[in-house]
């Protein structure tokens, strides 16, 4: 049923929508350019952040990446999906972060949230000197940061890459790993070889948002795992460290 509600609304998604540069170009589907998002890009935008939106450069259920303009820069921009991600598992996961005790119960509450924990994350991970895209802002369900890429395009995913010396790169994802576990006192929880991009001949870690404190309950775990997946992608690749003896040196115990 259409109201006068309902068609204010529309105008003024309308407006936003003609204001936003680049976005008349993207023809995506309706729903990931909601009124939040709209806001989000838009409030980015008129700050400078963003000078014009480009093209997709990965669409999945839970986030969309984009290319943008900032200037004469390329950045990345990833739009938090509002109706199609996983909201009762970014729930379980972030109920239990002391960083984020006060936040609201509704999707977008939860949604927005997720997106300044991802934010956060790769700002700590980033301190603690690890190669991540630099994180620039977010505002809302959009995170704006640095595009990791070159003149060719985006870096590949490890799992497309082609990388020179493999019992480099796995030394040195491990000692992210470690490093992440350490010194940023973060565990990734979702890594693997679609979450690490390989250029100028070094992996980067992305996809943080699911990262959590060491005194999550779920640290030990995904530590495991996180492990297991490195171990499982590289195996037949090198040689490796036995998930066991890493877990022994950084937690003292190796988790169920
Ligand atoms: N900063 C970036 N620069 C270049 N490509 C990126 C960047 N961030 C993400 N991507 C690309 O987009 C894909 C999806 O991003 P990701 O953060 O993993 O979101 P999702 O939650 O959809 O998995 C990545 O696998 C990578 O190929
Ligand atoms: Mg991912």
């Amino acid at each position: 049923m259409r109201d006068r509600h309902t068609d204010e609304f529309d105008k003024r998604v309308d407006e936003l929508k003609t204001k936003i540069k680049g976005l008349d170009q993207l023809k995506v589907r309706d729903d990931v350019f909601d009124e939040y998002t709209l806001l989000g890009l838009y409030k980015l935008l008129s700050k400078g952040w963003i000078t014009a939106m480009g093209g997709p450069i990965s669409t999945g259920k839970e986030a969309n990446v984009y290319l943008a303009d900032r200037n004469e820069n390329l950045v990345a921009v990833k739009i938090y999906l509002t109706r199609t991600a996983n909201f009762k598992k970014m729930q379980d996961y972030i109920a239990a972060d002391r960083r984020f005790i006060n936040i609201g119960k509704s999707r977008r509450d939860v949604i927005f949230a997720w997106t300044r924990k991802e934010f956060s994350n790769l700002k700590r991970a980033e301190d603690a000197g690890i190669p991540v895209p630099h994180p620039l802002i977010f505002d809302r369900n959009v995170l704006v940061m640095e595009y990791l890429g070159d003149e060719k395009g985006a870096f590949p995913q490890l799992r497309l890459a082609e990388f020179e010396d493999p019992q480099q790169t796995y030394d040195e994802i491990l000692d992210y790993i470690r490093t992440l576990w350490k010194k940023a006192k973060l565990v990734h929880g979702d890594l693997s070889e679609y979450n690490i991009l390989y250029g100028r001949g070094h992996p980067y870690l992305i996809d943080m948002g699911q990262a959590v404190t060491l005194d999550h309950p779920h640290a030990p775990g995904f530590l495991k795992r996180d492990l297991e997946q490195l171990n499982r992608f590289f195996h037949e690749r090198c040689s490796t460290h036995e998930v066991s003896e890493i877990l022994e040196e950084l937690c003292g115990s190796s988790p169920r």
